[in-house]
């Protein structure tokens, strides 16, 4: 049995990593599109990602700084220009947003990387994957800092102003799971499908 009290037993950013993301599974994933001043777009993919609010519509993913303690691109990118578009991890573009993880250089743009085309999202000025199912047009309600040391995270707090669903998955009152086929993140390289689901009815 192991337990840390951390102020006495301090564990390393990396032990706390991987204890963190081993334990808080399966999660769902962000594919944020983000623009910076200049206009240059970015993907990449979150899985520190959750609903913060449904009114107003608040979603809520959080970039970490890297092992240099440099922000990345898409934190970068919402200080400059405070909008972005949040996709839902699917299988159908699994191997496309795993493309999008790759560090580039800053400016350069992952939605080429991978092949993907953008399509206008209404309300903002960043665009959408063209043929991803979901997408979320959001502007920056706040950034909330935990700091400036390596895999310190920043929760951007983003409230949805327009969304776009596929009629493939939305017949305007339920998302059909087996249309959408989101996906979920374990640890290190490992994913997981909704093929093994089951029913739970909640107590009255
Ligand atoms: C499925 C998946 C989920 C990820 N989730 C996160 C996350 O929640 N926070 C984070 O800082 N990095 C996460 N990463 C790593 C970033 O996607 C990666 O650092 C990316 O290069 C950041 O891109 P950017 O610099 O263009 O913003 C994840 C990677 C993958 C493949």
């Amino acid at each position: 049995m192991s337990d840390y009290i951390l102020d006495n037993e301090p564990l390393s950013p990396g032990v706390i990593y991987r204890l963190l993301s081993g334990s808080v599974c399966p999660r769902p994933i962000a594919w944020v599109a983000t623009q910076d001043q200049q206009g240059n777009t970015n993907l990449a993919p979150f899985s520190f990602f959750n609903v913060a609010s449904v009114n107003p519509p608040i979603l809520a993913f959080s970039p970490l700084l890297d092992g240099s303690a440099e922000p990345k691109d898409t934190l970068r990118n919402l200080r400059e220009v405070a909008e972005c578009v949040i996709h839902i991890g699917s299988e159908s573009l699994i191997e496309e947003l795993n493309t999008t993880s790759a560090s580039l250089p800053r400016g350069e743009d992952e939605f080429l990387l991978a092949g993907l085309k953008k399509a206008e999202m209404p309300g903002v000025s960043v665009p959408r994957i063209a043929n991803a199912p979901v997408a979320f047009g959001c502007t920056l309600r706040d950034l909330i800092s935990f700091g400036d040391q390596p895999l310190a995270g920043t929760l951007v707090l983003a409230e949805v102003i327009a969304i776009h669903m596929d009629d493939a998955i939305w017949d305007g009152r339920h998302v059909d799971m087996d249309a959408l086929k989101p996906v979920g993140r374990l640890a290190g390289s490992d994913y997981i499908r909704i093929s093994d689901r089951f029913v739970l009815e909640r107590p009255a």
